[in-house]
């Protein structure tokens, strides 16, 4: 390709990512499947690549990241980056209001209300409608420059087309981590027995600084803008200038009011003290502003805070009440979690019965004691927390909490790892919630996809002693599955449980999936077997690098580090797994039962002429490969799709659940029927 046809080839593409990162981002649709954008950006990145200098400024590539940045560089705030001063109470807000009308010498000013986002502060300088630089607040003088990573936020534009844009002008706003990708992340870490990140505003700040733009962007991030600053802006107070901001195309929260009076500041702090509890994210308060720019200079700032600008902060709802037990949580990986079990409070609208403890640690930071008056507080985050004890209502008898020494399920003495804050129960085979976390992971949707299944049923499978280990699904039969009684805990009864019998419909559903799953691509196998550390994203790198179970098994604890992105923790973790006897046996049975255990190649087929002039319907659902990836076959070896059966077609391709009008047809017209299997036959696989 000459350097020209890339130019044009990457402007065409460039456009078309970005149209369909409209479709789905902006308006919640698509007209092409992942597989088909994937195979774009993917041709972008690599047209990119060979030719760097061609790649646009505003770039889609930029949103997946793939850059990795040793050690960010220091930057000089053109102006100063300055904090708040914050205030928690009604008065001090009055004293407030009272120094600025000193301030200005009258009442005629307006102020402009804004919730205080609770995330990390940003500056993001445009020159020429371009994202220049994206930099942290740092120590208010001077911060890191981390322009690759913000890229990745799909609400910064990278690129700006209003008409009245300044040359040159810098916007601030919060980063933030929704509190739903939080949520998911945080339950990601515990299913492969990772610790839990602390809140969502430390782990904003933790990404942003992360080395590999690409595990940014996986983080899903957003950013909402809150000032403008520049040399001669068009505008002479905040409420113009956040109007501007909107129509230049930068995400700004709706919760904003311009107010007239300090009582209607008072009115907008309380309408949004539990309003805002309901928003996607995280805000701890409320920042008053004086709308009037003149006015603002009038007041000054002083070395860390402006006089125009106060942060209200809202008190954190605490309740008092009886810790009344200390019960303890068996997780997937044998992870014991103590849980405080309270004497039912209302707290910030719902009521709170227990809270984590997280590890014994905390338990002793607290000084616990089953009796004691405990304050449970619930912030910005939904899962209360214990802060505190009331010393003055500790019962005398009361002793020290006594952690437990052995599990509470299986009785197996608990391990504490140096260096960790977290007890284990080591008895990974038959501690029944290990087991039912194992079986659960296993086939969830992100990675076997088994998910028929059913907690329910799979309790009742481990109870009837059929499946104690996921091998052991594949031992299964229509005819154990077929009418299989087993009990489902239930309130409704006496005896704590009813009686549920397994359906013919559901035995065959069960059966079917279990089949399917045999398909399942080996990275997704490898993230089902459930290993410490390895989640979704170690598992692609380690099939990636590794090809096989059989590669991965063998490789030293050397050859592991030398895998991108596998530390010292996933390769011991590793090395201990492939050690024990009883998971060789249990990958052996997997791979006897016909999983995917090597990445299969068998769809990186080179271009061919074999299926010229032939025209094809695929129709169901396939085994092997989607039904994308099989028109993407066709059209590689010179195949044509068409979307009808007529007398003209020459193969219909049937999966299962295929539709009877299509099958019907095909045979009036006497249409060649054939299966996956027998397609990939035709192109030799
Ligand atoms: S205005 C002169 N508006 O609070 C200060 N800040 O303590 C200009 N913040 O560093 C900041 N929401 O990270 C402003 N609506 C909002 C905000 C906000 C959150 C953060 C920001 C800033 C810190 C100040």
């Amino acid at each position: 390709m000459t350097e020209l046809e890339a130019k044009s080839k990457i402007a065409e593409l460039s456009k078309q990512v970005d149209y369909h990162n409209q479709l789905y981002y902006g308006e919640d649709r698509t007209e092409i499947s992942d597989f088909e954008f994937d195979k774009l950006l993917q041709e972008l990145i690599d047209l990119e690549s060979k030719f760097p200098t061609l790649k646009l400024q505003d770039s889609p590539t930029q949103r997946v990241g793939g850059t990795i940045t040793k050690s960010f560089e220091t930057v000089y705030h053109k102006f100063p980056m300055l904090s708040l001063s914050n205030t928690y109470s009604k008065e001090e807000l009055t004293d407030f209001h009272d120094r600025v009308v000193k301030g200005l010498g009258h009442e005629d000013f307006e102020y402009f209300c804004e919730l205080k986002f609770d995330g990390t502060a940003l500056s993001l300088t445009y020159k020429n409608g371009y994202l220049d630089k994206a930099v942290t607040r740092g120590d208010g003088t001077r911060g890191d420059n981390i322009t690759t990573n913000a890229k990745t936020i799909r609400t910064i534009p990278l690129r700006l087309t209003a008409g009245d844009l300044p040359e040159e002008f810098e916007v601030r706003g919060e980063v933030f981590m929704p509190r739903e990708v939080f949520d998911r992340i945080n339950a990601e870490r515990e299913d492969i027995g990772e610790e839990r990140l602390a809140n969502p505003r430390n782990t904003t700040s933790g990404t942003l600084k992360m080395q590999d733009s690409s595990v940014v962007a996986s983080r899903n991030l957003d950013c909402f803008l809150y000032s403008v600053l520049g040399d001669d802006l068009a505008f002479d107070n905040h409420a113009d200038s956040i109007d501007r901001l909107e129509r230049w195309g930068f995400n700004v929260s709706p919760t904003y009011r311009r107010c007239s009076s300090i009582d209607e500041v008072f009115e907008y702090i309380a309408e949004w003290e539990m309003k805002r509890l309901e928003l996607p994210l995280d805000t701890d308060g409320v920042v008053i502003k004086i709308n009037n720019f003149k006015q603002r200079e009038q007041l000054g700032s002083t070395a860390k805070s402006p006089r125009w600008a106060i942060a209200y902060k809202y008190k954190s709802e605490s309740a008092a009440t009886k810790l009344n037990a200390i019960t303890y949580q068996v997780g997937r990986t044998g992870a014991i979690t103590p849980v405080a079990e309270l004497e039912p409070v209302f707290l910030a609208g719902t009521t709170v019965k227990r809270a984590s403890l997280h590890n014994a640690n905390e338990i002793a930071r607290l000084d616990l004691r089953v009796g004691d008056t405990v304050f449970v507080e619930k912030g910005g985050e939904i899962i209360p927390k214990v802060t505190g004890v009331h010393l003055d209502e500790r019962p005398p008898d009361s002793e020290p909490v006594k952690y437990i020494e052995n599990c509470p399920k299986c009785d197996t003495e608990l391990i504490r790892m140096e260096g960790e804050a977290v007890h284990y129960c080591s008895n990974v085979e038959s501690c029944p919630p290990q087991v039912l976390g194992r079986l659960e992971h296993f086939i969830q949707r992100r990675a076997m996809n088994i998910e028929s299944l059913g907690k329910e049923t799979l309790k009742g499978l481990i109870d009837k002693g059929l499946v104690e280990n996921p091998a052991d699904l594949y031992d299964l039969t229509f005819e154990t599955l077929n009418g299989l009684e087993f009990q489902v805990a239930s309130d409704k009864n006496e005896n704590g449980y009813s009686v549920r019998s397994l359906r013919e419909k559901s035995a065959q559903n069960i059966i079917d999936s279990i089949e399917k799953s045999k398909a399942i691509a080996f990275e997704d196998v490898l993230f089902g077997i459930g290993i410490r550390f390895v989640g979704q994203t170690v598992a692609e790198k380690l099939a990636d690098h590794f090809e096989s179970i059989d590669r991965l098994m063998e490789a030293s604890y050397e050859e592991l580090l030398e895998a991108p992105e596998i530390g010292e923790k996933i390769a011991i973790s590793l090395q201990q797994f492939f050690e024990s006897e009883k998971n060789r046996e249990f990958i052996d049975r997997l791979k006897a039962t016909g999983l995917q255990m090597a990445v299969d190649k068998s769809g990186d087929i080179a271009d061919s002429n074999i299926l010229e002039g032939k025209t094809f319907v695929i129709s169901g659902v396939f085994t092997n490969h989607s039904r994308d990836e099989l028109k993407e076959m066709i059209k590689k070896n010179g195949g044509k799709n068409v979307s009808s059966v007529s007398a003209k077609l020459d193969y219909l391709v049937a999966g299962d659940n295929m539709g009877p009008s299509k099958l019907e047809k095909a045979n009036k017209f006497g249409v060649k029927i054939i299966s996956e299997s027998e397609f990939e036959t035709l192109l030799g696989l």
